[in-house]
């Protein structure tokens, strides 16, 4: 039996990806309620999911380790002064050796290829807490998040009804980035990316982006420009990032300024003429370089929801790849 692994929302169908999110949502609103889906309870139980964290997290880290206790389960964060990952032991052994003892293996880290590797020896399966390509749990709670806040239309299986919709991007070009176009292009959703120059989607990640609309009706478009303006130009929701991501710290002096006029305030929403009533969504943690305090404490922002929504990400993931064994179903 071959594990399904989460690396990136491009290892999703547009019916999963949008069945994941609904999932999320749903647990969400009966949870809050008081009316924990049967389910749900007691699903991990007797289950470890080992969390191999080589970077720092907030989110991640708290959602996943919550989620986990809330389905039964035990987390068990292993930090990268914990265990021999990549320092004393090839990612092979490790992978090996951790599968053997626990039902999933939750792994941030530096390369893309280091979780691919993971996953490739692990007999359980591996879900991608952010490597320097993808963040796909972030992108199942932002679409949580964008599925609450605007109004869907009547949709199918394989979509969230949020045809149409502009996102802006003003920022860099990354991990986050990456993810959240293949959601939107599988789910019509259009994205307007605006990056210094020198800082663009690299050609093969717009390819991997446009190909995850293969064999959607409508896939969403994206546009890439050098231009903030541009890109905000009639979006629904404007969207950023850090300009300087994990393990980019010493180049952040040169990003600072490659950067320079690219954060995002109401003033720019405004010349750029984003809609009337856009929002603002951030994956935190933020700084204010990349977004007005203005914009990030407004009611136009919908970080702190996002944020929350992390954990109902989590849970439908954990649903999702360990006790449904990779079978996304409602
Ligand atoms: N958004 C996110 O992944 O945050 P953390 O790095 O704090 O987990
Ligand atoms: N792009 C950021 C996201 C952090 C959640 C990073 O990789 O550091």
């Amino acid at each position: 039996f071959a594990p399904r692994h989460l690396l990136s929302i491009a290892d999703l169908t547009p019916a999963e990806f949008a069945t994941l999110v609904r999932n999320a949502a749903s647990h969400k609103r009966a949870i809050k309620s008081g009316a924990i889906p049967q389910s749900l309870i007691g699903s991990l139980s007797g289950k470890t999911v080992a969390m191999m964290f080589n970077k720092r997290s907030t989110r991640t880290r708290v959602s996943t380790e919550a989620a986990t206790v809330q389905m039964g389960g035990h987390p068990m964060f292993l930090g990268k002064e914990d265990i021999q990952l990549g320092v004393n032991e090839s990612l092979y052994d490790t992978s090996v050796v951790i599968s053997s003892m626990v039902s999933c293996i939750v792994a941030r880290v530096a390369k893309h290829s280091d979780v691919a590797d993971l996953a490739k020896h692990s007999t359980v399966p591996v879900i991608n807490a952010l490597c320097d390509s993808f963040h796909p749990l972030q992108i199942i709670a932002d679409f949580v998040t964008i599925y609450e806040s605007f109004t869907p239309k009547a949709h199918s299986l394989s979509s969230l009804g949020l045809e149409g919709l502009k996102i802006a991007w003003v920022g860099d070009a990354n991990n986050v980035l990456f993810d959240l176009a293949i959601g939107a292009t599988k789910m019509g959703v259009d994205m307007h990316v605006a990056t210094p120059k020198g800082y663009e989607i690299p050609a093969d990640m717009v390819d991997i982006i446009q190909r995850s609309g293969e064999g959607v009706p409508t896939p969403g478009k994206l546009i890439q420009t050098n231009i903030p303006e541009e890109a905000v130009k009639d979006a629904d929701l404007l969207v950023t990032d850090t300009w300087v991501s994990m393990g980019q710290e010493e180049e952040s002096k040169k990003r600072m300024k490659a950067f320079e006029g690219f954060q995002i305030t109401d003033d720019l929403a405004k010349r750029g003429g984003a809609k009337e009533h856009w929002k603002f969504m951030h994956c935190l943690p933020r700084h204010p370089e990349e977004v007005s305090d203005e914009v990030f404490y407004s009611p136009r922002s919908l970080v702190f929801p996002e944020a929350e929504n992390r954990l109902w990400a989590a849970i439908s993931a954990l649903e999702g790849f360990v006790v449904n064994k990779g079978k996304i179903v409602e």
